[in-house]
């Protein structure tokens, strides 16, 4: 019978050298309660590549193989006595949009670094070889599609698309995005091969589960130490410009603007709107609508904006349901347009299906979590991940620990110890046992 051992104490020493590797500033903010880390780390900046670095030579050290592929997606690898057999596969990702915290897809991936170490160190002797993926770009920060590499994993993603993807670092109007692009940048940090490679045989995992924190407030509110996911919300996202007519912001007379800025905020209103009575129609929550970034050109308190570049996310566990509120919106914005006489051009960046679990991989879970006496509910995740890409070619699942007031993306994100280590006990014994199939 495996009974791994979780060192909390190397785990949570290396989660908080991992946020060391940050291009935030140290927070001023002192409301926050502590321990507040603010974690920036973008995509093959200086920042991710050193963390890269420290990772692989973590996992070196522990004994495992690292491979990258051409994206830089960091496979670490334990070798088990049957390695023609589909590998069992978890992780994460280590990147973190501006200003975020350290646990959100880090826990995911020294959780499972830590996983297949106190196997290791149990004894345990794994049938099909175990891997820890490091996932790049879950987050859509420089290149405006989250999930890059686990897309390329999955096949989701044509190869030459992605390498033509521009680098939007930062987010910035459309005359200003003519940067690197992901072939650019990725070669620059090292990352060298045809893309076309990157994706994986639909054997190549047997089994795959993900550990990371809800980001969102269930677990903490109804005193439930694990959440094993039943299936991943749908996400969708879209780029609008606004483009009006500006000038002069004390001599351009009220009727004679066409304010972009004006027009783009009826817009974020409109979705808003759409997305609460979506809600109040299905008597759920299940719909949320953000737009989450906005550039005004051309940006001075003196002048009437004459174009607006808006970002857009939508998600939903029914894909009907938002595309009904994505048609409310389109309605809306043709009005705004003749309103305002403003022209919007829409760019869709991604509508992607719901992932759904492997029954198999659930019960399992419930099946340790009731071995271990783990209090855990079954629920859908609001928040996307790595999985709902690798879903496309292998079983899976996740495991979600709580996390303190349901915050995420903030640098106040944060877990206890317990719950990381009674979430990396339970992820090591999910493995041990996937492995042994
Ligand atoms: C992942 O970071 C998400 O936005 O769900
Ligand atoms: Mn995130
Ligand atoms: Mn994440």
């Amino acid at each position: 019978m495996t009974n791994p051992t979780i060192n909390t104490d190397r785990l949570l020493r290396e989660l908080h050298r991992l946020a060391q590797f940050t291009d935030c500033p140290p927070t001023e903010d002192k409301t926050l309660p502590a321990p507040t880390t603010a974690v920036t780390r973008i995509v093959f900046t200086p920042r991710d590549l050193e963390a890269r670095a420290w990772l692989t030579s973590v996992a070196e050290a522990a004994g495992f193989s690292v491979r990258t592929d051409a994206v830089g997606n960091t496979f670490i690898r334990w070798q088990g006595t049957d390695p023609a057999l589909p590998a069992v596969g978890t992780g994460s990702h280590t990147d973190a949009i501006p200003h975020a915290g350290m646990y959100d897809g880090t826990v995911g991936v020294l959780g499972g670094l830590e996983a297949m170490r106190a196997l290791q160190e149990s004894g345990f002797q794994p049938r099909r070889s175990i891997e820890t993926l490091m996932f790049t770009s879950e987050e859509p920060t420089r290149f405006g599609l989250g999930c890059l590499g686990s897309r390329l994993l999955g096949g989701v993603l044509d190869p030459a698309l992605a390498d033509a993807l521009k680098d939007r670092l930062p987010e910035t109007e459309p005359t200003a995005r003519e940067g690197l692009t992901l072939q650019q940048v990725r070669e620059c940090a090292g990352f060298h091969g045809d893309l076309a490679s990157v994706k994986l045989a639909s054997n190549y995992y047997g089994a795959w589960v993900e550990l990371h924190i809800e980001q969102g407030p269930l677990l903490e509110r109804d005193g439930i130490q694990l959440g094993i996911v039943t299936g991943i919300a749908a996400p969708a996202s879209y780029r609008y410009v606004v483009e009006g007519f500006g000038g002069h912001a004390g001599a351009l007379l009220m009727p004679d603007r066409r304010d972009a800025l004006a027009a783009a905020a009826e817009m974020i209103l409109s979705v808003e709107r759409h997305a609460l009575a979506a809600n109040a129609k299905s008597g759920g929550v299940d719909t949320v609508a953000t737009v989450g970034t906005v550039a005004v050109h051309p940006g001075a308190v003196n002048s009437v904006p004459s174009r607006v570049t808006l970002m857009l996310d939508i998600r939903d566990t029914d894909v009907t349901r938002r595309d009904a509120v994505m048609a409310a919106f389109h309605a809306d914005i043709a009005a705004i347009e003749a309103k305002r006489g403003v022209k919007v051009t829409e760019e869709l960046i991604n509508a992607d299906q719901p992932a759904q679990s492997s029954p198999h991989i659930v019960e399992t879970l419930e099946a340790i979590c009731k071995a271990e006496g783990a209090t855990y509910k079954k629920m859908v995740s609001r928040a996307y991940h790595d999985s709902n890409f690798i879903a496309r070619i292998a079983p899976i699942a996740m495991i979600f620990i709580p996390c303190r007031n349901g915050v995420s993306h903030r640098p106040d994100e944060y877990a206890t110890p317990e719950s990381i280590a009674l979430g990396t006990r339970v992820l090591a014994l999910a493995l041990a046992r996937l492995a042994s199939e």
